[in-house]
């Protein structure tokens, strides 16, 4: 009996030393063994860089751990801007996020090189997972314009990736961010899920997720409610795939905005699947600034549910939320095969569909389909509004004036007369 007893004891141990054997462990950089406090009062800023260094320089040889930063649960930990830096030795690196992340309150933010508070910057193969809560405590940021700085800091996004190729981020929550809460520029095979972003309807900038010059992006599962865009697609982007994700409040997700100041910008295969606008203040949104260049084009938003949300369906060519709005010019960013299609649910505005295109480079082929927009209102009815926009609408309601519908295709297509003054005949739903 005696004896089983250590045996099993002495197994048990072999079991021990195995799990935590020195190679296994110095895979794992656990930020307390660099200093980390983690009372959310003291700044932890130099252990996580530190902890850094040590991941991005650990080599790994097949099979072993991947070097891993391991923030643990049950502590808070107040980090100033921290910029994790790449190229790595490991072909692949990870944090894991178990322990929340606060920022600093106010004249605590010092020592600022970008706009961003934690920055990763040409990280491939990084993988961020784990439950934490990241709490920007943005408040103090936004009552502050664009430009205005604290110290010698920039308004911050969350976390922000600059080339950062195969990005994996899951599981995490961020509260209250002082400007966006993820901001992705130049990276390519990006994927993000089971994350959550959160801030007040009323909190400016606060978008959840911001794309520029990045592709192949795989974004599903998630819930980003703030003040801003749920997900706003800029620029040199392409290959997004957008699934399953609830929105609201925020103000829809949107491609662009596209040619400001006569830039040339691109956007090209977004496809949104299966999410839901919730009292958002728009739901599929594209918007380009007059004078623009470039194009907007093969852009789907299919499935979609709308509870109360403001400009359900929403084209506009003449963005300008502000005053000084560029008159229209012989450019303008071109908008075509843009598909709407299974959208159910109620809109908070009359006008439930936009497309107000320009009358210089209108949009072409937009499509609808299964669309049906009713009024959160019972007894109000919605309608679309159309400026030089063409296309075809099946099973649509509202009736969208400028988009033949598939009777009105046919009738064209067999070369029946015309009568101009005849309606054409529209499915009613
Ligand atoms: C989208 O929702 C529909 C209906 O609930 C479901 O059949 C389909 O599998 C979903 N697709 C995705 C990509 O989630
Ligand atoms: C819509 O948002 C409201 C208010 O935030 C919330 O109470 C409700 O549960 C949401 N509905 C869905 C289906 O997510
Ligand atoms: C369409 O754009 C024009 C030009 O900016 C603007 O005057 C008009 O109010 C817009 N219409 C709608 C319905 O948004
Ligand atoms: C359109 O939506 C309304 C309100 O939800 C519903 O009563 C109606 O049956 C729907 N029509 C179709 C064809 O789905």
């Amino acid at each position: 009996m005696c004896l089983s007893v250590q045996i099993r004891f002495f197994i048990t141990l072999v079991f021990l030393l195995g799990t935590f054997s020195p190679q296994a462990k110095g895979k794992l950089f656990d930020v307390l063994d660099f200093g980390a406090v983690g009372d959310a009062r003291t700044d932890d800023s130099k252990a996580f860089l530190d902890a850094w260094r040590s991941v991005c320089e650990a080599t790994t040889t097949s099979g072993a751990t991947i070097p891993t930063l391991q923030v643990p649960a049950g502590k808070t930990f107040l980090l100033k801007q921290v910029k994790f830096s790449g190229p790595c030795k490991s072909a692949t690196v990870q944090i894991q996020m178990m322990g929340n992340i606060i920022a600093p309150i106010s004249t605590d933010w010092t020592d600022c090189k970008s706009g961003c508070w934690l920055c990763f910057d040409h990280v491939d193969n990084l993988i961020i997972s784990g439950t934490a809560t990241i709490n920007g405590n943005g408040a103090v940021w936004w009552q502050k314009s664009t430009h205005e700085k604290i110290g010698d800091c920039n308004k911050p996004a969350v976390l922000y990736f600059q080339s950062c190729n195969n990005l994996r981020v899951s599981g995490l929550t961020s509260h209250n961010s002082p400007l966006n809460h993820i901001g992705i520029s130049g990276c390519k095979d990006v994927s993000i899920s089971k994350i959550n972003l959160i801030a007040p309807k009323d909190s400016p900038n606060t978008d959840g997720i911001d794309i520029a010059n990045s592709k192949e992006l795989d974004i599903s599962d998630s819930f980003i409610g703030t003040g801003d865009d749920c997900i706003a697609i800029n620029g040199g982007s392409s290959n997004i795939k957008i699934t399953r994700l609830n929105c609201g409040p925020g103000h829809g997700i949107s491609v662009g905005s596209l040619g400001k100041d006569g830039s040339n910008d691109m956007v090209q295969e977004v496809h949104v699947r299966n999410c839901t606008f919730n009292g958002t203040q728009n739901g599929a949104r594209i918007k380009t600034w007059a004078g623009g260049l470039g194009f907007a084009r093969s852009i789907s938003y299919e499935d979609i549910i709308l509870i109360g949300a403001g400009n359900p369906i929403f084209i506009d060519q003449h963005y300008c939320p502000r005053q000084n709005c560029p008159p229209e010019k012989q450019t303008a960013v071109k908008v075509s095969d843009i598909t709407f299609s299974k959208f159910q649910g109620t809109s908070a505005d009359n006008i439930a569909i936009t497309l107000n295109c320009s009358s210089i480079v209108p949009c072409t082929n937009i499509k609808m389909n299964l669309v049906n927009i009713t009024s959160l209102n019972p007894s109000s009815k919605v309608e679309a509004i159309c400026n030089h926009a063409d296309g075809t609408a099946t099973f649509t309601a509202p009736v969208v004036p400028c988009l033949s519908s598939v009777q009105d295709v046919l009738i064209r297509r067999e070369g029946q007369t015309q009568d101009g003054d005849q309606k054409p005949q529209y499915y009613e739903l």
